[in-house]
């Protein structure tokens, strides 16, 4: 098998010191490694990781492979790799085959490279790797015993397979752990996302308005953090139920269309596709950023948006600007790409130090027990959420109470009093 396809393998001293730096900000990850390193659970197990390819997902895959894995991994989105990462990884014997700004042909074709390992265990963010076995390559799918889902498109995509009853074997919707949507699509994609936005515009926040579409666990996170940065928020939603919660955590709620019109920054994390379209941007005031933070870059319809230009041009690193007849500019960040990734390092290491542990811990749950599970969506176990929450909580110096064994009894007892 091909070791490697990456940039270039003299990037890898710049990798590893990235992978350096986050492994000392994820403690429990670290605990799990120590664990795998005395137990090699995964000895002899092949796993096939796609993931955005930078220092926390690199750390992971050698979580793995200190467990016994071998390892084949490629990034998740062109734009999300990191090439010195990428480089780091295959220096310590992991097959890579990732680049950043892959063309979409490049980026299938990486994807059937890690394919070809034939893997017992997947490890998917967004749903390709398992799409790809079960249409393309097919048979590269023999041996697999199951795998974990990293996130909400992905779960999405995976419970659409398991309702036409075409999914072939167990995937876990790691997504679903209360320790991953919590905090990774909360805090995680909040952050982020205005670092990433920030780095990349170096313009002020504070004072605009912004327009988040989508008010799942992510918008929350993404609007929480733009109200703290002194912005005015506006929330676009389809669900009445989170339209009502955004109302009332104190946003305006409006129809996307009336928010197209106010709008001075647009973040787009819905999980779906044309959400700005050209009935909105025809709407925009001239100057207006459009970023997207779900995770294909289907949300912000480009081609629309190039229809309606009269010329574009890069102005500044993941800056496009669209000029439309009338002289008004739309800037696009990171091509529509979820922005924290595409323009940013992605979720802060401590965050993905509780998402990375929980795929650690149900990959082996996987490997271990995938044989007795049927083909389907499943849960994270919740002892391994519980155990993730409780080495944090210790990696933090928290303590929290425990039950008497009365208040136990009196929670699981049905008579009053
Ligand atoms: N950028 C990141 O690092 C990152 C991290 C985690 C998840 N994600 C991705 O972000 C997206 C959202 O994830 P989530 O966990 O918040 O999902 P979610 O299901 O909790 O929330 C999505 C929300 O968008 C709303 N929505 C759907 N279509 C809409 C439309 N056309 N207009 C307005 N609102 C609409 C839904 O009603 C829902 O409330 C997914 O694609 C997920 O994979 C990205």
């Amino acid at each position: 098998m091909q070791e490697y396809l990456i940039r270039d393998i003299n990037l890898a001293p710049g990798g590893r010191l990235k992978i350096d730096w986050v492994r000392v900000h994820m403690p429990v990850l670290n605990v799990i490694r120590e664990e795998f390193e005395r137990t090699r659970p995964f000895a002899g197990v092949r796993v096939a990781m796609s993931i955005h390819l930078e220092a926390k997902t690199a750390y992971l895959a050698e979580v793995l492979k200190a467990g016994g894995a071998e390892v084949a991994i490629s990034g998740s989105n062109p734009l999300s790799t990191q090439d010195d990462v990428a480089a780091a990884l295959a220096a310590e014997g992991i097959h890579v085959y990732a680049w950043h700004g892959a063309t979409g042909e490049e980026y299938v074709e990486h994807l059937v490279k890690v394919l070809e390992i034939r893997p017992h265990v997947v490890i998917d963010d967004g749903g390709d790797l398992v799409h790809l076995l079960h249409t393309r390559c097919r048979e590269l799918a023999g041996e697999v015993v199951g795998g974990c889902e990293e996130t909400t498109t992905g779960v999405f995509r995976l419970k659409a397979m398991e309702q036409e009853g075409r999914l072939l074997f167990p995937m876990i919707a790691v997504n679903d752990a209360r320790c991953k949507f919590l905090f990774d699509n909360r805090y995680g994609t909040g952050e982020s996302v205005w670092a990433g936005i920030m780095r990349t515009t170096n313009l002020l926040v504070a004072g605009k308005t912004v327009v988040v579409v989508g008010y799942g666990w992510c918008g929350k996170g993404v609007a929480m953090r733009a109200a703290g940065l002194g912005a005015k928020v506006v929330v676009c939603e389809v669900d009445p139920v989170r339209a009502l919660e955004a109302y009332m955590d104190g946003y305006l709620v409006m129809k996307s269309e009336q928010a197209a019109e106010v709008g001075d920054i647009f973040i787009t994390v819905t999980g779906c596709r044309d959400v700005l379209r050209s009935r909105h941007f025809r709407r925009m005031k001239d100057g207006v950023i459009l970023a997207n933070a779900g995770h294909f870059d289907v949300e912000i319809n480009k081609p629309e948006l190039a229809g309606i230009a009269v010329s574009r041009r890069l102005v500044r690193q993941n800056i496009e600007e669209f000029t439309l007849p009338d002289g008004r500019r739309i800037y696009l960040l990171g091509e529509g790409r979820l922005v924290n990734l595409a323009a940013g390092d992605g979720h802060p290491a401590e965050i993905m130090d509780m998402s990375f542990a929980l795929q650690a811990l149900s990959a082996r749950y996987i490997w271990e027990n995938g044989n007795c599970l049927k083909p389907g969506v499943h849960l994270v176990p919740p002892e391994l959420d519980r155990r993730v929450a409780e080495i944090k909580l210790s990696s933090l110096g928290v303590e929290i109470d425990q039950l008497t064994p009365d208040q136990k009894a009196y929670l699981q007892s049905w008579q009053a009093g």
